[in-house]
């Protein structure tokens, strides 16, 4: 195959990329964006921020943006993301204890009904757990209303749209030595041994020098995958440039070809200059919308899949 939306359907999996509503009216972005993928996540626009501005009051205008233009060409859609510490409205990261609970609540069935039907997967939480070597829950005002905060998200989203898969999502859990990766690792088991409805992980993927692509990726996602959820490459990019680069997305493809339950690979945004890093090249076309040698070789080891 000639893209790599259609060299991951061989094996039955997706690609996908991060899109940014303000750049649909870029048509070289969109001519790459609707030719590559399959799959599509909301960079911005279906997080707290952006859904619900004021409380009570939910804004889906720039969600649906884009739910439209993947769902008009074809493409699946990712769900990112009902409930995170980070990208919250103003009258949120005010908001402290069973207030804030009732609140995230409200939000995660609100935004998960509002697209009941059209969501693959959804982010249900993001990022909950801290960086470093504890392993512990990352400090945050919707952590302080109880540890058990992600389960209900989790529970909340099931009961709103019981169709969509329903992950947890993170950076850092890509190496199997680190102790983010084995929280990561403890929630989903627990969840699986108590019934919590949970079907996929996201790792996120976003490798630099500071978290470089790990030896033992391989490794963390059968891991996973073992522990029986899907396993989703959910915002990759890769900091470098050149052969190296393209070698190193070719073993994260390998890696999830490798592993059965690794379903679908995104990467987090179009063109370099798309990226949210301001600076470094990381995604898998140009600036100008040209192939990187890291876009071939991804396509390559896709169609040796
Ligand atoms: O749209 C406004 C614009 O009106 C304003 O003038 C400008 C001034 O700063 O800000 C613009 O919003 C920015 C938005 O991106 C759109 O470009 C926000 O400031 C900026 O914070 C936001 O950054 C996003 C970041 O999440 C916020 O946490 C990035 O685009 C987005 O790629 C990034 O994505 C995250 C995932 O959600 C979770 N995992 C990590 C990943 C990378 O950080």
């Amino acid at each position: 195959s000639d893209t790599l939306g259609e060299a991951a359907a061989e094996s039955g999996r997706y690609f996908g990329t991060a899109i940014a509503g303000q750049r649909l009216s870029d048509s070289q972005y969109t001519t790459i964006a609707n030719r590559e993928f399959t799959m599509i996540t909301a960079e911005n626009e279906m997080k707290l921020d952006a859904t619900e501005p004021n409380q009570g009051q939910f804004n889906f205008s720039r969600g649906d943006q884009i739910a439209n233009w993947a769902l008009q060409n074809g493409k699946q859609l990712r769900g990112h993301t009902l409930a995170w510490h980070s990208q919250q409205p103003g009258w949120m990261q005010n908001m402290e204890g069973p207030a804030l609970r009732q609140a995230m609540l409200n939000h995660v069935t609100q935004v998960a009904t509002h697209y009941r039907g059209k969501i693959h997967s959804w982010d249900v939480v993001n990022e909950a757990f801290a960086d470093g070597g504890t392993g512990a829950r990352r400090d945050s005002n919707l952590q302080r209303t109880g540890n058990d905060w992600i389960e209900a998200a989790f529970r909340a989203a099931r009961a709103a749209d019981p169709g969509a898969k329903l992950c947890y999502n993170d950076y850092n859990i890509d190496n199997w030595s680190w102790a983010k990766t084995q929280a990561a690792y403890n929630l989903v088991r627990d969840f699986k041994q108590r019934g919590v409805p949970i079907d996929c992980i996201g790792l996120q993927s976003h490798f630099n020098s500071g978290s470089p692509y790990p030896n033992n990726y391989r490794t963390t996602l059968q891991s996973f995958a073992d522990l029986g959820v899907d396993v989703q490459i959910t915002e990759l990019d890769i900091e470098g440039s050149g052969q190296q680069q393209a070698d190193t997305y070719r073993r994260v493809v390998e890696d999830c070809l490798a592993v059965s339950r690794c379903t679908g690979i995104t990467v987090w945004g179009v063109r370099d200059s798309d990226s949210w890093r301001s600076q470094g090249t990381p995604l898998l076309f140009d600036g100008n919308g040209n192939k990187k040698q890291a876009y071939y070789s991804t396509l390559d080891a896709l169609n040796a899949g």
